[in-house]
């Protein structure tokens, strides 16, 4: 069975890879999630300036997933760069994420972070809880998703991926805007929402920031849908995200047009050991279909359609 795949020149030995802000804050927790799988990972997103985020309680698990507000806490800029060294000795290729407030801000982080370590690098346009960044600062809308992947591909030859917001009205435009800006993937997505749930004896809202991202199994149907319609809007690969918790939901999104999934939330539930179940799930289900190559599913309800 052939489980390998490609995003741009990225070449995956499966088609697993850790979400961003789970787990990869240090060097060490992306070597842990690589050992036990996963084929590539996502840094914890960077932004310029040191961020502290926003207060405890910033997480809270629900019957569908998670809802978190962790408002993109990270060392900035400096500090990451001496965290993540020898990036190139681990099993996988390791991916950059950065946050920026404006195109500017976008550039200039490219230009700090990426040379020497990493092997591509994903611009993160869609955080939905946090004030001056993402969707609260208009940047999931098309034309500023093609002035942020200008000012990024401008500072980089790295493989760039653009990840974009389930929240988007007419996400096809988006991910055409990323496209048109020089993007060479699109993640899909990040959290929706924001979202709130309540303490009902105090009748407040628990989250210290009152509302937060929905991420986890509650968001898989609508991340389906997006990458559908991403994949009859674009050339570029798509990399699917939001609610992978086994191989039947990662298989889901390649048939709607993923290459990859990343997966985050399922960690909570299932474990470090996700991704080589994840994997070895979808090989079952390959070999229940008769298909010899994950090749065979990538885009596969679409060819039903033409
Ligand atoms: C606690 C937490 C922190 C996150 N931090 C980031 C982040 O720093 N940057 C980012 O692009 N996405 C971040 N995300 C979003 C995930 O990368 C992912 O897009 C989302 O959780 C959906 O995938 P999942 O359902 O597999 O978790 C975070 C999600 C969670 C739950």
């Amino acid at each position: 069975m052939n489980l390998a795949t490609k995003i741009s020149s990225l070449s995956l030995s499966n088609p697993t890879m850790l979400a961003s802000g789970i787990l990869g804050v240090t060097r060490g927790s992306l070597k842990y999630a690589m050992e036990n799988g996963a084929a590539a990972c996502v840094i914890k997103s960077i932004s310029l300036e040191e961020r502290t985020g926003h207060h405890a309680p910033n997480m809270i698990t629900f019957e569908g997933g998670m809802l978190n507000a962790v408002g993109y806490s990270n060392p900035g800029v400096k500090e990451a760069k001496k965290e993540f060294i020898n990036l190139k000795e681990l099993p996988g290729p390791v991916i950059a994420s950065i946050v920026g407030k404006d195109a500017e801000e976008f550039a200039a982080m490219a230009e700090e972070l990426l040379p020497g370590e990493f092997s591509a690098v994903e611009m993160v346009l869609s955080c939905p809880h946090t004030p001056g960044y993402g969707t609260m600062a208009g940047q999931s809308s098309p034309d500023i998703t093609e002035k942020i992947t200008q000012a990024v591909r401008a500072k980089t030859d790295l493989p760039l991926f653009v990840k974009l917001s389930p929240d988007s009205p007419g996400i096809g435009q988006v991910a055409k805007a990323a496209e048109a800006g020089g993007a060479d993937a699109i993640t899909a997505g990040n959290t929706m929402g924001p979202g709130m749930i309540l303490d009902v004896i105090t009748g407040q809202p628990i989250l210290d920031f009152k509302m937060g991202g929905v991420s986890g199994a509650a968001l898989r149907p609508i991340m389906v849908r997006c990458i559908y319609d991403i994949y009859k809007s674009v050339s570029i690969p798509i990399i699917g995200c939001g609610g992978v918790i086994n191989g039947r939901d990662a298989v889901e999104m390649m048939m709607v047009g993923a290459s990859a999934v990343q997966v985050g939330t399922a960690i909570h539930y299932r474990g470090i050991e996700v991704f080589n179940k994840i994997t070895k799930e979808i090989e079952d289900i390959l070999e229940q279909r008769g298909d010899s190559s994950i090749k065979d599913i990538i885009g596969f309800t679409h060819k039903l359609e033409e």
